[in-house]
């Protein structure tokens, strides 16, 4: 049974590399629904006086997303002493200049706070790495 079980899995994986260019427009739709919807959400919690403890927001230093630099991911960043991501960083600041406490990285707000902030750069040239 595991192994029929397996097998079926294979398939479908086959069949989904084979067609993966091949989207409905239904498909399509719902994606983009459902990006915008989390970018969407993402603003808010850039504004939300909340986030933190100390009713600081993300807005007031980087208004509207500027100086967060998301295509410059990953990079070494001194305030954390290694190579990092965006959203380390983010929680450096959540826990920093907000005095909040650091989300899990897979947190919904993390990801929408990431999706705000990359869509705000739309276009720009991916420069990993780079300060
Ligand atoms: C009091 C001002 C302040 C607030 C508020 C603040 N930040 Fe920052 N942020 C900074 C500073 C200072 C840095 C470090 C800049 C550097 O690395 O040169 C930084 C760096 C960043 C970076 C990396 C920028 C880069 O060039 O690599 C990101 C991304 C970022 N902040 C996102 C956020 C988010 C999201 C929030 C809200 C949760 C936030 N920041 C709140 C001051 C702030």
């Amino acid at each position: 049974m595991k192994k029929m079980t397996m097998y079926l899995y294979s398939l479908i994986f086959i069949a989904g590399a084979v067609h993966a260019d091949e989207f409905t427009q239904q498909d399509l739709k719902l994606w983009k629904v459902e990006y915008e919807s989390v970018v969407h959400k993402g603003r808010k919690v850039f504004i939300d006086p909340k986030l933190g403890t100390n009713t600081v927001t993300c807005n007031e230093c980087h208004p509207n997303a500027t100086n967060t630099h998301p295509e410059t991911y990953p990079k070494f960043q001194k305030q954390l002493g290694k190579v990092a991501t965006m959203a380390e960083m983010i929680n450096w600041c959540i826990a920093n200049p907000l005095e909040g406490k650091k989300m899990a990285l897979d947190d919904p707000r993390m990801i929408a706070l990431i999706a705000y902030i990359t869509e705000e750069r739309r276009g720009v040239t991916l420069e990993p790495g780079k300060h």
